[in-house]
């Protein structure tokens, strides 16, 4: 557990009373499951028989031969549901079923999160409800059916940019005034600790995986890893276990429409500290600190926080963090399907194009490694609506 729930400055516990002894109560059966060997072993089962893991670490000739470097993806695609999201949200549905909760709600922006909470609800017999952005219910219909078809309830919110903040905050209320039978299965490593560490925990079998393949294939670490950043539990679940190595860590933002207020979602570029959904963290906000709208092609990366651990990690200089824009994300999601025949999330895409823009800056010997988080089925018609 981070101490006290700090990161360097970041992270804390910014919310009403009323949640403060459903975190405690969190917290203390967290510690207390997390490595009890009935948890472990539960956990691993689903991991393995049901969601599919270890997910393969695929090497990609032709990017490699584009690119001049050795290039490898980890597959979070392959997962059950088709994103890495389902890695906590069995972790975090095990957890309240273990805390005797009767049922999970959650927030969700592209609905990969909604989805996962969905099956992990169906799968160990819980009731869920998911908080969806009208824009984002719009822009993700395929993911709204999957979580109506999976069991679950779909609320759209109508309030503010109608996106993932929204519905955040919906999710939220909802919390505090269900706390004693609910738990609000939060989807990324932001929110009131101790959420971010309990999610970075639960991700971090990426890029535990991550390591030991590359020992198995290339007998070293690679020298460089890169995810994309919306709260970024994919991100610190890649980084996390290579933090004390040598491994060179970028994580991408939504450069959006470019620089400029309100045109994208590059929240450790363009943001500053202040306080959103129960944490401390870099934030999108105006003079007078009032949070600022975010643009972003993905709708997963269309948010103005970040995950506390990021905003400590910028601090720090451990990780780099950088952006793409939405054209240079189409590009690359096109390259990644025509040119290796996978159709990447148009969230994944980010990491793919810093690849692809930033070629040029990596040796011929350099292996690097892209968290593909999740794959692009979700996201092909609107990309078919953009592109006409
Ligand atoms: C495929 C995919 N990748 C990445 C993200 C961004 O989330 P995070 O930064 O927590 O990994 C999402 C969020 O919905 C997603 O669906």
């Amino acid at each position: 557990m981070a101490d006290n729930g700090y990161f360097g400055k970041y992270g804390g516990q910014y919310v009403p009373e009323t949640l403060m002894a459903a975190l405690y109560e969190l917290e203390s059966e967290y510690k207390r499951l997390k490595d009890d060997p009935q948890f472990v072993s539960e956990l691993d089962y689903f991991l393995k028989e049901y969601a599919g893991r270890r997910t393969p670490l695929t090497f990609c000739k032709n990017m490699s031969e584009f690119c001049g470097c050795k290039i490898y993806l980890k597959r979070e695609d392959l997962l059950h549901g088709g994103a890495h999201k389902l890695n906590n949200t069995l972790g975090q549905a095990l957890l309240a079923k273990k805390m005797g909760k009767k049922r999970l709600i959650a927030e969700t922006g592209a609905g990969q999160h909604g989805v996962g909470t969905a099956m992990a609800g169906a799968v160990l017999g819980m009731p869920v409800e998911i908080f969806m952005g009208e824009e984002d219910c719009e822009r993700q219909k395929l993911n709204v059916f999957r979580m109506e078809l999976l069991g679950a309830k779909v609320h759209p919110v109508s309030g503010g940019t109608r996106t993932l903040k929204d519905a955040t905050n919906e999710a939220l209320r909802e919390y505090a005034a269900s706390v004693n039978d609910t738990h609000y299965l939060i989807g990324s490593v932001v929110g009131p600790h101790p959420f971010p560490t309990i999610v970075r925990d639960f991700q971090s079998v990426i890029g535990s995986e991550t390591r030991d393949q590359f020992m198995e294939k290339e007998g070293r670490l690679p020298d460089v890893a890169v995810a994309c950043v919306g709260g970024g539990s994919n991100a610190i679940g890649m980084f996390h276990p290579m933090i004390k190595d040598d491994v060179r860590l970028i994580g991408v933002e939504a450069g959006g429409k470019g620089a400029g207020f309100g045109k994208n979602g590059a929240t450790l570029t363009a943001g500053k500290p202040g306080v959103l959904h129960g944490a401390l963290s870099y934030l999108i906000q105006d003079d007078d600190g009032q949070i600022g709208e975010t643009h972003s092609i993905s709708a997963g990366l269309d948010y103005p926080g970040v995950g506390p651990e990021h905003s400590h990690l910028k601090d720090l200089r451990r990780v780099l963090y950088s952006s793409a824009t939405d054209s240079e994300v189409l590009e690359a999601f096109s390259f990644l399907s025509k040119t290796e025949g996978i159709i990447p999330a148009l969230e994944s895409s980010h990491a793919i194009s810093y690849v692809l823009t930033h070629k040029d800056e990596f040796e011929k010997d350099d292996m690097v490694v892209i968290c593909l988080s999740g794959r692009g089925d979700k996201d092909v018609s609107a990309v078919a609506g953009i592109q006409g």
